[in-house]
């Protein structure tokens, strides 16, 4: 494979959609690349473990159109990350990236996501032992720091150890994790979002790219980081919920106007759809990702109630879609 995404290419992670769990499934990819043809698409978390024990296929396949997409995996043993790294080889994802940025409860009791962050000398073990199976790169996703750490002590020393184990790009979700007594989810409102210094870890290191995540929610705040000297911004929820607003028209940060309308974007679904309920899926299990493609347009109600209503029933169809389209596209 010609490797023209070279690992210090500062211009493939522009923008790029978070990996989150139970959302960013294969079918949600598919959605969001009939948005846009350039954004890194990252997928839900895969633990190491799973990988190697679990039902691979499931877990790992994915669709030819969703390059350039993202591996994350979980972990924090060198040599069972370093096994489900080889095993993930041959699927050809552009890029494998390591969680230590998730504080789950579930995450912690494995000793990983963002409780990593205490301990970087393993991070970076485990991030050496990837790279040496990876013909892509490995990069790392990670906070600020967790509790009562000092980010600006910890943070530059934490980046300093990964990109001594040969990382070239860090995407960092710019709060604190505080793993006591906060949810995942309050862990992802409560701390304090503190953007300069990331810019400032982007000076610190020009070398490296550096991506910032956290807060954006809209292409014209994406740009703002950007112009000033980040690499990259990742977008979680706001690309989720509000999917056109953030995804449609992002390839102008690749001088690229593919901008589909909301509408041509179902149409170029159909196919998907058609093909997933032809194996035996669920409408629903495609059109959930969706229900937010019309957030703040006339009719988004419409079509949110007629899908959620009925692609779940036994046997819906693109029937539904065609029905729920027609809340948003025929004037009332
Ligand atoms: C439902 C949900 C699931 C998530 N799952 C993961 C995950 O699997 N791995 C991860 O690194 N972060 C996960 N996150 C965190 C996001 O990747 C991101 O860091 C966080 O939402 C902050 O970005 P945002 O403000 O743009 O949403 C998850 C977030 C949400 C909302």
């Amino acid at each position: 494979m010609t490797q023209n995404i070279l690992p210090h290419d500062h211009g493939s992670h522009r923008l790029s959609v978070a990996p989150m769990m139970d959302w960013t499934d294969r079918h949600c990819r598919v959605f969001h690349r009939a948005m846009t043809r350039r954004a890194m698409l990252y997928t839900e978390m895969v633990t190491a473990a799973a990988v190697i024990h679990g039902p691979r296929a499931r877990l790992l396949d994915f669709h030819a159109v969703e390059h350039p997409v993202a591996l994350q995996l979980g972990g924090s043993d060198p040599a069972e990350l370093a096994r489900a790294t080889r095993i993930a080889g041959p699927w050809g994802y552009d890029e494998i990236n390591l969680n230590v940025g998730c504080p789950s409860d579930r995450v912690q009791s494995g000793c990983f996501g963002a409780v990593l962050m205490e301990r970087p000398a393993l991070v970076a073990d485990c991030l050496a032992a990837m790279i040496g199976e990876s013909p892509v790169p490995v990069t790392v996703k990670c906070r600020i720091g967790v509790d009562d750490q000092i980010p600006e002590t910890v943070l530059p020393d934490f980046i300093e150890k990964v990109a001594g184990a040969g990382v070239r790009h860090i995407i960092i979700h710019a709060r604190k994790a505080w793993l006591q007594g906060l949810s995942p989810k309050e862990n992802r409102e409560i701390p304090p979002l503190d953007y300069p210094l990331v810019l400032r870890m982007k000076r610190d290191f020009p070398e490296l790219t550096i991506c910032l995540n956290g807060g954006v929610t809209t292409l014209a705040q994406a740009e703002a980081l950007l112009a000033q000297g980040l690499d990259g911004v990742m977008i979680g929820r706001a690309a989720y919920h509000d999917p056109a607003a953030v995804l449609i028209g992002a390839d102008r940060l690749w001088g690229e106007d593919h901008a589909p309308d909301a509408v041509a974007v179902v149409q170029a679904m159909r196919p998907h759809i058609a093909a997933h309920l032809a194996d035996g899926g669920r409408l629903h299990q495609i059109t959930r990702h969706m229900l937010g493609l019309f957030h703040g347009r006339p009719g988004a109600r419409g079509w949110r109630r007629v899908l959620s209503e009925n692609a779940s029933r036994p046997g819906a169809g693109l029937d539904v879609v065609d029905m729920a389209l027609e809340r948003v596209t025929v004037p009332v």
